[in-house]
């Protein structure tokens, strides 16, 4: 028998006066985070079908966690429909197309030499520092729901930290409750317009880190530790608020997981926070090939 999934509680993220009810849910969060990575995984038959048991087990996961690892025995199948037909059943179906994704929105992480990858990070060997997937998307483009699927790891490196974006609340809220009210501004974090060949092909992004998604009422958040290409509100209250969540995520923290996605291995999450470590591709053996998937929703029942 699988064990029950528990009921998610949600708290009122922007209301910071409300002192009992923060103790009360950061006591449910707290009690229930996983204590390890090795409690994040699942072992799965077969993604594209899943069993009824796998999938409360990946969703009970997310309802602590806001992720879970799955692991298959499955091979290494290069079928894209591996990672779709997972997301289906998670209620993960609107794809966000984002510039440079294959033709069906699912992207192929890989070092990749052509056209204008190279200029971009995730398609080279370097590493990537924290973030949340789609920071630069525009509010009515969030990205809720990301899935990364191995097809093959690389030779050497890639291993991805991984952090739940409600304890990053948590241990701001607990540092200074200021914190919590800086990133909620709306105008927090500016990703200054991408332009190509002389042309604004994407306009400047201006949102807050920390939001409360109106349907779901759940904690969404939008961030990047790059320190290029991004403006901060000019106020010493944001500044101090992004070097507390910068150097949270630079430590040891419990609440920070590592994981090396391994041959037929996957994250499903509600856009956790994630890093990437830089990777090594070698002679002779099969190249890192990462799927990634983006999508409008949250994983279901979350
Ligand atoms: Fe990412």
């Amino acid at each position: 028998m699988p064990a029950a999934t528990p009921t998610v509680v949600r708290y009122r993220y922007a209301d910071l006066g409300d002192d009992a009810g923060y103790a009360a849910w950061r006591d449910w969060k707290l009690r229930q985070a996983p204590a390890s990575i090795d409690d994040l995984i699942v072992e799965v038959q077969d993604p594209r079908r899943l069993s009824a048991s796998e999938r409360t087990a990946l969703i009970e996961r997310c309802r602590r966690a806001n992720m879970a690892i799955y692991a298959s025995a499955c091979g290494d199948d290069p079928d894209k429909d591996i990672p779709r037909k997972l997301g289906l059943q998670l209620g993960l179906s609107a794809l966000d197309h984002n510039w440079l994704a294959d033709d069906d929105g699912i992207t192929s992480l890989a070092v990749n030499a052509d056209g204008a990858h190279p200029f971009y990070i995730p398609y080279t060997d370097r590493p990537i520092h924290w973030h949340t997937d789609g920071y630069y998307n525009p509010p009515e483009r969030q990205i809720r729901g990301l899935l990364l699927h191995c097809v093959h790891p690389a030779a050497e490196g890639g291993e991805n930290a991984l952090c739940d974006p409600e304890m990053a609340y948590i241990l701001l809220r607990d540092a200074d409750p200021a914190h919590i009210a800086a990133l909620m501004l709306p105008d927090a974090m500016v990703i200054p317009a991408r332009e190509g060949d002389g042309e604004v092909v994407r306009q400047d992004s201006v949102g807050p880190v920390f939001s409360v998604d109106p349907e779901s009422r759940a904690l969404h958040m939008r961030y990047t530790a790059r320190t290029r290409s991004i403006r901060w509100r000019d106020d010493p209250a944001v500044a101090a608020a992004v070097r507390s969540l910068e150097g949270l995520l630079a430590g040891a923290s419990p609440c920070i997981y590592r994981a090396r996605l391994e041959r037929v291995m996957g994250l499903v999450s509600n856009n956790v926070l994630h890093d990437r470590a830089g990777f090594r591709d070698l002679p002779g053996r099969q190249a890192r090939l990462l799927y990634r998937a983006r999508y409008y929703q949250r994983i279901a029942e979350t």
